[in-house]
């Protein structure tokens, strides 16, 4: 929503339906063209026209290391060649267990390799009701595949 009020083409999705009925709704009452969709991060299909950016709040840190990898190449044919996938995620620096999977950022390069190219890994933070968590701020570029065999 906050991109397409900047006027850019922009589509949301979710796998649970509730959250997209409540965007639609909200994007409704905004007067915002947004799309919003129910879909399986992990089995998207390749869109008419791939996208160049995908924003990912909270989402990759719920992923076992299976659906990593299946997330990475799911996501990889709805992004463009050079398209940048930015990933917001709960790091290793927020103290205690509650919250979701902490993730380190040797585990972000190791998912994100071949072919893809981490260009940065910030210290960034979730602002939620109870106050902060300490997260890591990724942006991720799709290359060509070096070995398309591989
Ligand atoms: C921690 S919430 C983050 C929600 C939102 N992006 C935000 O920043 O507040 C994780 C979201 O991922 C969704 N989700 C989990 N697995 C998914 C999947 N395989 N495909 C699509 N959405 C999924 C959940 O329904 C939930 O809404």
């Amino acid at each position: 929503m906050y991109l397409a009020a900047r006027g850019f083409a922009a589509a949301g999705i979710d796998g649970a339906p509730t959250a997209i009925k409540k965007a639609r709704a909200k994007a409704k009452r905004r007067g915002l063209t947004a799309q919003f969709d129910v879909a399986d991060a992990l089995n998207l299909s390749m869109p008419k026209q791939q996208f160049d950016t995908v924003i990912d709040s909270g989402l990759f840190h719920v992923f076992s290391d299976e659906d990593r990898a299946r997330f990475s190449d799911s996501l990889a044919r709805v992004i463009r060649l050079d398209g940048t996938y930015f990933l917001m995620c709960f790091s290793d620096q927020q103290p205690g267990v509650w919250g979701p999977r902490r993730v380190t950022q040797a585990e972000i390069r190791s998912v994100f390799s071949d072919p893809w190219r981490v260009n940065y890994i910030k210290a960034s933070s979730f602002e939620m009701n109870e106050g902060h968590a300490h997260a890591w701020l990724a942006s991720i570029s799709r290359l060509a595949r070096a070995n398309p065999n591989g």
